[in-house]
């Protein structure tokens, strides 16, 4: 009785919602560092076996030292993927579109890999990858009193940043221990906490294994986000090191990397309700944004990304039609911005459907009455949720630059070759630059130029920027556009082809021979007067008007932001706020579930072989079917993987991931792999920004599924054996 009154007494005090929502919910991006802060008792109830202890030590190895973030270069501020360690000659698993980039780099038309997959039957097959790195964490530290000692809250953006930079470099420095590891601190609750993470980073990682498209990418755009799916999202890489096992480049000489732990893997499978714990690197959540946050992105910033990013796609699917190599060519980029628009779509459709703007006005209710209640935090809090507001009014007439922007991220390449003279203009400019100077820049100049009409796409770039012009039209007021619309309309009669045909026919860059001939005698009046030129320089005068607004917008959000979310944890400090992802590894744990995604609608939480079958349709290059996975599945020739005559495809777990984990472990509560996480589902797409707990499912591949792949499909029983089986 009296622990009733107690519990019952705490949640007037902290809230109700809170208490309830801190013991129901599998949602929460841990730091590792700090699991035995959770409810440990709990976790074990749901089947975790593992000591906190072996789950994340720093002196001794531990599961954290079989995750690895991947990332393009060495300094790793962010990864892209997640991948695991499965055996003790540094075999990493992760995700097939993880490694679409490097599988396409090494595809053309005679050796597509991308189509027909890649099997390395030995070593000597195992593809280098030069600039792709594996990161394992060594060891993270909070850094929070040592970085905030020397803030506060009268300092500029600018001026906050610049002292952060300054205490944190010899920070970063001492960890590094002359080069050896790569350290980075980050902030945590935007502002409010520093964490510093040490990593120790692998530069020679080879491509091992990569099944065919119509596997990996089984379901393509249409299955995308979305469940029941059938796809073997899965490809294989092997992490090198030197021979005394640190880290290096590439070489002849490197060996296969010793890692400190390997993940077993469990061929058993799971049930419904089973403990399931997905650690990697998420990269980007906003689950604190308020609700003026909410209708900035239904209203601003989303449709302008799907509008921009489905005109780029639109371009590059004519382009890969037409040409067989052109498709390889534009795969991976098409594949990456189809992944993100989709996303756009999804996450309003979601927003809009949950009513998640609603349930974040009754959290900014409870926090208003809450300060109000006392004259400190009154004091402290009280304009917050105001500046907020007025933040994102700032930044809504500037919508257009969000627009306008996407002219350079849509990649229309005689722009930025145009912008690789501007040094020379300058020079040009003052005569007074010395003729050695200029030479040598021309010199540079020629060099690149070679390269780039070797493989200019021309019709592409045409394409795109008429596209891009006429969007813009569609979309944008004439004031609101840049005051070359003006010359289309008086010297075009607003017709965008033929300006744009105008344009194609008279830059220097877009003709090589225009371009060398103006190089052989450069003159600062040909470049002003080139119609590229003219074009670029209407834009970034437009841009820069809205500049000042946009950056003070967001520089306002981010600064309250912060106090919000420390509000919050002020308000309710018996709740365990996480912080948003943000590229730091973390841990999430919950059950092997199934959920309802609409009323009377039921989903499963496995697919079976069956349904790949089901879905097979030759006439669509989503969702063909190889002859010989056709045959294995028809023959139910699922060798040790499958079970009572059929193999699991993908499974649902409640665990809570964003991108950036994808390719990271599925692990049981035995420490064991039985799966590979590879995307969330379409009816929680607003899921980064506020998790649904019933509805919000994490994708994985089942591992029987990837070792049927490589094994009975592929023939590549070498690497299974390679792995520490669980049977
Ligand atoms: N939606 C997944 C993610 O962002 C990527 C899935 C890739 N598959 C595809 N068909 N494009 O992690």
């Amino acid at each position: 009785m009296k622990k009733y009154i107690f519990v019952l007494s705490l949640a007037i005090v902290f809230g109700l919602n809170s208490l309830f929502a801190s013991l129901r919910t599998d949602e929460g991006m841990w730091l590792p560092m700090f699991v035995e802060r959770l409810n440990w008792t709990d976790i074990q109830k749901m089947g975790l076996q593992l000591t906190i202890d072996e789950l994340y030590s720093i002196n001794h190895s531990s599961l954290k030292d079989a995750v690895v973030g991947l990332a393009e270069g060495s300094a790793p501020n962010g990864f892209f993927c997640t991948g695991e360690i499965v055996s003790d000659k540094g075999l990493l698993f992760t995700n097939h579109h993880c490694a679409y980039d490097v599988i396409q780099r090494h595809s053309s038309i005679q050796h597509d890999y991308l189509t027909d997959g890649f099997w390395a039957m030995n070593a000597e097959d195992e593809i280098p990858n030069p600039g792709l790195t594996a990161s394992f964490l060594v060891r993270m530290e909070d850094v929070t009193e040592q970085v905030l000692s020397e803030l506060d809250d009268e300092m500029t953006i600018e001026k906050r940043a610049a002292k952060i930079r300054e205490i944190t470099s010899p920070i970063k420095e001492k960890a590094s221990e002359d080069g050896k590891y790569d350290a980075v601190v980050k902030s945590f609750y935007d502002g409010s906490e520093y964490y510093l993470f040490v990593y120790q980073t692998f530069k020679d990682v080879r491509l091992v294994g990569a099944p065919p498209s119509s596997i990996g990418k089984f379901g393509g755009d249409t299955d995308n986000w979305m469940w029941p799916r059938h796809t073997g999202d899965f490809a294989i890489l092997r992490v090198y090191s030197a021979p005394d096992g640190s880290p290096a480049d590439y070489s002849k000489d490197n060996v296969p990397l010793k890692p400190k732990h390997h993940l077993p893997v469990s061929i058993k499978g799971y049930e419904k309700d089973d403990y399931a714990m997905i650690w990697g690197f998420p990269g980007n959540t906003e689950r604190y944004l308020t609700s003026y946050g909410i209708d900035f992105a239904i209203n601003q910033k989303n449709p302008a990304i799907i509008d921009v990013f489905g005109t780029m796609l639109d371009v590059m699917k004519t382009q890969m039609d037409a040409d067989p190599a052109i498709r390889i060519e534009l795969a991976s980029d098409h594949a990456g911005i189809a992944n993100v628009w989709k996303y756009f779509i999804g996450q309003t459709r979601g927003l809009k459907r949950l009513d998640v703007k609603s349930k974040k006005e009754e959290i900014e209710k409870d926090f208003i009455n809450w300060y109000k209640k006392n004259d400190e935090t009154n004091e402290k809090y009280g304009n917050v949720l105001q500046n907020l507001q007025a933040a994102y009014q700032q930044m809504e007439g500037t919508i257009t630059p969000f627009y306008l922007i996407a002219i350079g991220s849509s990649n229309i390449e005689c722009l930025n070759l145009s912008m690789q003279t501007v040094v020379m203009e300058e020079m040009l400019e003052k005569k007074k630059e010395n003729k050695a100077q200029i030479e040598l820049t021309i010199d540079a100049l020629k060099e690149t130029s070679e390269e780039f009409y070797s493989d200019y796409n021309i019709s592409m770039d045409r394409d795109m920027l008429s596209s891009m012009l006429s969007l813009f039209k569609k979309r944008l007021s004439l004031n609101q556009l840049p005051d070359i619309f003006a010359t289309i309309n008086a010297k075009f009669n607003g017709d965008i082809n033929s300006y744009v045909d105008y344009v194609f026919k008279n830059s220097i860059f877009t003709d090589k021979d225009r371009y060398n001939k103006f190089l052989s005698n450069p003159k600062v009046k040909t470049l002003k007067k080139d119609p590229i030129n003219e074009l670029s320089s209407s834009f970034n005068k437009i841009i820069a008007s809205y500049q000042a607004n946009l950056a003070e917008g967001q520089q306002n959000v981010s600064l309250n932001m912060r106090k919000f979310i420390a509000g919050l944890r002020e308000m309710n400090p018996s709740v365990k706020y996480y912080p948003d992802a943000n590229s730091s590894m973390r841990f999430t744990y919950g059950t092997i579930k199934d959920y309802y995604p609409a009323d009377a609608v039921h989903y499963d939480y496995i697919t079976h072989a069956k349904g790949i079958l089901e879905k097979e349709d030759p006439t669509n290059e989503e969702f063909i079917v190889s002859p010989k996975l056709k045959e294995l599945i028809k023959k139910g020739d699922f060798g040790i993987y499958g079970k009572d005559g059929d193999l699991v495809i993908n499974f649902l777990s409640t665990n809570d991931i964003t991108g950036g984990n994808s390719g990271s472990p599925v692990i049981n509560g035995k420490g064991e792999l039985i799966g590979i996480a590879f995307d969330g589902n379409w009816e929680a797409m607003s899921g980064d920004i506020a998790f649904e707990n019933e509805l919000q499912r994490t994708i994985s591949v089942d591992i029987r599924y990837v070792l049927f792949v490589i094994d009975k499909y592929a023939g590549a029983k070498h690497l299974i054996d390679e792995l520490t089986l669980v049977k």
